[in-house]
């Protein structure tokens, strides 16, 4: 999401006659986008912005946005000396009134305001990370409130976009040659917009398999989705994977941890019984599906036999990747007021144990590849081989290969020949 609003903000400047640099120290303003779900996270706007340089020039002008700038607001100025603006998560549109305000008063300009009803979504072709690979988001913002989680407070309430705007952008994107689009959102599962308009002739039981369907529908090469919320995933969104060749196997669904006592503690609205039947449902689907997760180690309360609970999960459930992250406490937030009671030094136990369970799990599981031929949209030469290609196959699965320069941004088929931990290798067949 932060990708993709920091497009939508590199769009509207150059629309607006600013040029992006990748040389920071010729920037006349630099924008720190900013995450803050752990504190480590957090703790790099700090160190990073005491290291922005600005070689035989005036200073520039420099902003924070992001989930740190709308958390923080105001407290900034005082944290961050030399900082001229600050934009929250939902002002995105309006940065370049901040920079011209800053220009104009001695003031520190703040704006943390809701976003513009006509606010335009579209991303300029020469302004995404990918010329062939487009996120899209379809709803914005939180209503779970998981216990350990800033999100809510810092993204707001869940707001859905119209169906028939998205599907508008999609047709859109195709005409311009995107392959891919990523429907994105912090619970995509959870989308609701205030009409039906646009979904009236699909069918679903909810309205993101709906507009999974209308955005198939579309005839756009490639669909992906992430984030997938478990208490909703429901069997309606497998059987949209299963029935249509252009919506992509691959599902990232947030476990958090594998004790029923645990995810209670978290409010995540599910036990472990309950997710693993969803599991079941994703791998005995007729498409293999590529399934992926988040796990947090060390929430307060967590015992050896909680953890050992989700060692055993992750060995059920064969996740081709896994995001592993210890406990971080975030102020604000409901298990912030619990006891930290898992030591730092235990939660880095628990981390090295489940990462390398879920090493082990990943390369025998990531075997069923090997020798299988997979469609790789090549997105750019790889830094590492000569000659090398790079791109994701449907299954989102990094996949490297020696090829010509003249398959960036095509569809290639790729046998795999070798596995690696967190990426295939193979040959154009
Ligand atoms: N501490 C550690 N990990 C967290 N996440 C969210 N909040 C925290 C926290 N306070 C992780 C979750 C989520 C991912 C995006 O970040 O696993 O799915
Ligand atoms: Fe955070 Fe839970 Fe919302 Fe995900 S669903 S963003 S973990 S509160």
């Amino acid at each position: 999401m932060n990708v993709s609003d920091s497009e939508r903000i590199s769009t509207t400047l150059a629309g607006r006659g600013y040029e992006m640099t990748n040389d920071e120290a010729q920037a006349d303003v630099v924008i720190l986008n900013t995450c803050s779900v752990r504190e480590k996270a957090e703790q790099k706007l700090y160190s990073r912005v005491g290291r922005i340089r600005h070689a035989d020039r005036p200073k520039p002008i420099v902003g924070v946005m992001g989930c740190v700038a709308q958390l923080e607001g105001e407290t900034l100025f005082s944290k961050i000396e030399g900082l001229d603006f600050v934009v929250g998560t939902q002002a995105v549109g309006r940065v370049a009134d901040a920079i011209a305000r800053t220009l104009s008063t001695d003031e520190a300009v703040v704006d943390l305001g809701s976003r513009e009803v006509n606010y335009d979504w579209t991303v300029a072709e020469n302004q995404r990370h990918s010329p062939y690979i487009a996120f899209l988001p379809i709803i914005e913002g939180c209503n779970k409130f998981c216990t350990y989680c800033i999100v809510p407070f810092a993204r707001g309430r869940e707001r859905s976009r119209s169906a028939s705007e998205i599907v508008r952008q999609v047709l859109e994107l195709r005409r311009n040659g995107v392959r891919e689009v990523h429907l994105i959102g912090q619970n995509v599962n959870s989308y609701k917009p205030e009409s039906e308009s646009g979904l009236e002739q699909f069918e679903g039981k909810s309205a993101f398999s709906r507009l999974l369907r209308a955005v198939a529908a579309t005839g756009i090469e490639r669909v992906k989705f992430a984030t997938s919320f478990p208490r909703d995933f429901n069997d309606d969104i497998v059987d949209v994977i299963e029935s249509h060749d252009n919506v992509c196997n691959w599902v990232h669904l947030p476990v958090q941890s594998g004790s029923s006592r645990i995810l209670a503690a978290m409010k995540r609205g599910h036990t472990i019984e309950k997710y693993l039947k969803k599991i079941d449902r994703i791998k005995s689907s007729t498409k293999d599906i590529s399934l992926t997760t988040d796990i947090i180690v060390g929430f307060p309360g967590e015992t050896e036999d909680d953890f050992q609970a989700t060692i055993k999960m992750v060995e059920y459930c064969g996740f081709d990747s896994a995001y592993i992250f210890k406990y971080s406490p975030r102020p604000g937030t409901p298990a912030f007021e619990m006891a930290d009671d898992v030591s730092p030094e235990e939660k880095t136990r628990r981390f090295i144990e489940l990462e390398n369970t879920q090493k082990r799990i990943q390369s025998n599981n990531l075997q069923r590849y090997l020798n299988k031929v997979l469609k790789v949209l090549v997105e750019r030469p790889s830094t590492r081989t000569d000659g090398g290609l790079t791109g994701h196959s449907t299954c989102q699965k990094l996949v490297n290969f020696v090829g010509t320069t003249d398959m960036i941004g095509e569809i290639v088929d790729v046998r795999v020949t070798q596995i690696k931990t967190n990426s295939l290798f193979g040959v154009p067949v």
